[in-house]
């Protein structure tokens, strides 16, 4: 997205990609995820000759003066994000280095990271050769990837030295938001605090349903109480089945670690992890609490993604609840709009799992429906079309998709977040 992003506003761009297989859907302009409009935006690039792909870094070197570090810092087994992409690339570029190059760091790193960069960087050069690191953190949504790179909220800029302050202020210039700039020790830690604070958010909200469902107070007019005070907000604060993603379950992760290793107090972001984790367990215990057996029912799963408008599954809420599915024998019928082959490559094993391209089809002679994905088709559900197909008028709604009082005239057993349990 960076890429053509920059593209399209009339940078001359390379990219490297070292998997073949990405290159060569790139280099022809098909790209390998789904994320609206971005395909578009990659041709239009490329037919403009504004973006161009190799496998060389030493190509990009050569091209470039500006080089944006994107590679991924997934999580490590031990929680801490795993830096060997980015150090594997900084000693590429060292390696290669024949003048002076600003070196960005995009992907998420823990505080401290530029130091580390660049002292790799200084034990592999060939020679006294002069270069920076910046920091200018991604705030890319996925399924909103072009709308958040051209509309962002705010840019941060870490920054160490005037010339990286020229080359960045000219590659922002048509971006109106502001614009802060700081050290990049500072810019590595807004991008943890942030999403650490969305996961918060969050967390904070599904707490707020567990009591909805204690006392019976209405979860719908509680979000929207809360979130009419501008100082709270109404983003970020929907209770449901949790966050998932590649972001902010890893990120919030790596931030836990990072208290850690500074011996800072960690144990709110402990707690905003732990109510995620138990989120997709809650899904199963609410489908118990109707039908006590599992063994050899069949339950239609609706939403495998993380979110809507995205085939990504990393972290999503489905891939805990399908597993506990087939541990309990249930025979799954999965659908989702964009995701079904991430998900098959993902979970790793296909008993008793079935895959649909049709939504109502995937319910039939289903004991239950289990939602997992806000997507749009979802909302729009025929009820009486679903109800039909179902031997068993049975919804738990991850998402609450459904108005209660709608859903349960016209015949469902309706179960989501936040409802009180004798009142479904
Ligand atoms: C996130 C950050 O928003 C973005 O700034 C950063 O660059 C990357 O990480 P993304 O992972 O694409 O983006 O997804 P996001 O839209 O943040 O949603 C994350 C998860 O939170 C999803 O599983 C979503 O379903 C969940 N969510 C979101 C809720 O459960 N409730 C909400 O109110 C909002």
């Amino acid at each position: 997205m960076t890429s053509a992003g920059f593209a399209s506003l009339e940078n001359e761009v390379m990219c490297v990609e070292s998997n073949q297989a990405i290159l060569a859907d790139v280099s022809s302009g098909k790209v390998p995820i789904f994320e609206p409009e971005l395909e578009n935006l990659v041709n239009k690039c490329i037919k403009n000759q504004k973006l161009q792909f190799t496998d060389q870094i030493k190509d990009v070197l050569e091209f470039a003066e500006v080089i944006f570090i994107c590679v991924g810092t997934p999580q490590a087994e031990d929680g801490k994000a795993d830096l060997r992409q980015i150090e594997s690339v900084a000693i590429d570029i060292a390696e290669n280095l024949h003048g002076y190059k600003l070196l960005v760091e995009k992907s998420t790193v823990p505080i401290g990271t530029h130091i580390r960069l660049k002292n790799t960087m200084s034990r592999h050069l060939k020679g006294k050769i002069g270069f920076d690191i910046a920091c200018v953190p991604e705030f890319l949504r996925e399924g909103n990837a072009l709308k958040d790179f051209f509309n962002p909220d705010r840019v941060i800029l870490g920054i160490e030295s005037e010339n990286s302050k020229k080359l960045l202020q000219d590659i922002y210039k048509d971006f109106e938001c502001p614009k802060i700039w700081t050290n990049p020790a500072t810019a590595e830690l807004i991008k943890y605090a942030s999403n650490g604070f969305l996961a918060m958010k969050i967390s904070y909200s599904n707490m707020l349903a567990d009591i909805c469902e204690a006392t019976g107070a209405d979860v719908d007019s509680l979000i929207e109480g809360i979130g009419q005070d501008s100082r709270i907000g109404k983003e970020f604060i929907n209770p449901g089945v949790g966050y998932g993603g590649s972001c902010l379950p890893k990120d919030v992760s790596a931030f836990i670690d990072i208290f850690d290793q500074n011996n800072v107090n960690n144990g709110l972001l402990k707690e905003v992890d732990s109510i995620n984790r138990l989120r997709p367990h809650r899904i199963i215990t609410k489908l118990k609490s109707s039908i006590k057996n599992l063994e050899n029912k069949r339950i239609a799963v609706w939403g495998l993604a993380f979110k809507p408008n995205t085939d990504d599954v990393r972290n999503a809420p489905s891939l805990e609840v399908v597993n506990k599915l087939i541990e309990e024998k249930v025979t799954v019928n999965c659908h989702d709009p964009q995701a079904i082959n991430q998900f098959k490559k993902a979970l790793n094993k296909n008993t008793n799992l079935t895959f649909f391209d049709d939504m109502y089809e995937s319910a039939r002679d289903c004991d239950a429906l289990i939602i997992l994905t806000e997507w749009p088709d979802y909302m729009a559900t025929n009820l009486d079309e679903l109800k039909a197909k179902m031997s068993n008028p049975l919804i738990v709604d991850g998402r609450g998709i459904f108005k209660p009082s709608e859903i349960q005239k016209s015949g469902f057993e309706y179960k989501a977040f936040g409802l009180k349990e004798n009142n479904n």
